[in-house]
């Protein structure tokens, strides 16, 4: 038997190459070693999506997203959080094992405590208590499936944590009833570079788009900031924002070939951002087509996300019945 993969996908906004990049293409490519669990993670973005319309476009445009970069719903157990009533049982019963001052700690939260303090706001101003407890929700997602190990990026190492935590506090009071999950955490590749030099994210409203037009992702690449070094003027191609993005496209002899340029001069930063923008239309163009076609068809991605809710749920099921059972809420002994 392969060991269980599984990771969430929050649907807050329009997936960029930096979610490609840093998330996408890593979870596809460990999707060969393991039984992958992939999921749609709405009942996370309703902590901040509040638009029926915007929460169910957002799903959708993930979901397509991800069947049109390759991921095989044959080979993938691909499905929506919310179709999976046993995770929110088992929060429930999680969220008794979770020490609240872990929550307290928890970077999401704090961040904004921190921020409403600072501003001379009232501690919780505008915290809802499911973005509280999204850390016990989260660690439901992840134990429910018995996972080995789960991919995810620097910033959520910390929910992993508690994630180990709550089972370890769980298998200490019951016996080793939960699989003790590993966080995957691939540094190299986490910090995709954004328009502007930081990190590539939609906060920052400084992506790259995947599956916009083509029109808009020139927009884009246009945008990206450079200094006014003139073209026959050598350039440190590690201070570049075009050549950080293009580095991860281009082939490796390119990127060498490229990088000398920079060094010894003769480079325009406008041939360059053209080249990265071809280079961008010829690596998705064809998945383009296919994401386009599957968000006409939504039906088609509803079976897709129900046929795998019913694989997720044939684990998920007798995983819980285990929990209710060590806990003492069913009549069986
Ligand atoms: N919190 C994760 C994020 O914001 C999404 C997520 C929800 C997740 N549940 C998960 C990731 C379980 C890994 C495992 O990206």
């Amino acid at each position: 038997m392969k060991q269980i993969a599984l990771t969430g996908i929050k649907p807050t906004g329009q997936p960029h190459i930096g979610n490609y990049l840093g998330m996408i293409k890593p979870a596809l490519e460990l999707a060969h070693d393991y039984q992958a669990l992939y999921f749609i993670a709405d009942y996370h973005a309703l902590t901040t999506v509040k638009n029926k319309k915007e929460l169910e476009d957002l799903t959708y445009q993930v979901t397509a997203t991800w069947l049109a970069l390759g991921l095989n719903p044959d080979d993938v157990i691909f499905y929506r959080q919310s179709d999976i009533p046993e995770v929110f049982e088992l929060s429930w019963v999680l969220a008794c094992f979770t020490a609240k001052g872990l929550l307290n700690r928890a970077h999401a939260y704090k961040t904004i405590v921190d921020d409403n303090v600072e501003a001379g706001r009232e501690e919780d101003k505008g915290i809802n208590a499911g973005l509280y407890t999204y850390p016990v929700l989260m660690a439901a997602d992840i134990l429910l499936f018995g996972t080995h190990v789960v991919p995810v990026g620097l910033d959520q190492q910390q929910h992993l944590e508690i994630t180990r935590d709550v089972a370890l506090t769980f298998n200490k009071n019951y016996r080793e009833v939960l699989v003790v999950p590993e966080a995957v955490i691939r540094k190299e590749v986490m910090t995709i570079t954004g328009l502007d030099g930081r990190k590539m994210s939609k906060s920052y409203n400084n992506v790259i788009p995947l599956f916009a037009p083509s029109n808009q992702v020139r927009k884009q690449v246009m945008r990206i900031v450079t200094d006014s070094k003139r073209p026959e003027e050598p350039k440190d191609p590690d201070e570049c924002n075009v050549f950080a993005i293009y580095r991860h496209f281009a082939d490796v002899d390119t990127v060498a070939a490229k990088r000398q340029l920079y060094l010894d001069g003769g480079l325009a930063y406008g041939d360059m951002k053209n080249e990265l923008n071809e280079l961008l239309e010829t690596t998705f163009s064809a998945q383009r087509e296919q994401y386009n076609v599957l968000m006409e068809n939504s039906d088609e991605l509803d079976k897709v996300l129900e046929r795998g809710a019913e694989k997720a749920r044939d684990i998920a099921v007798p995983i819980l019945a285990k929990v209710r059972k060590a806990v003492g809420v069913t009549g069986n002994r």
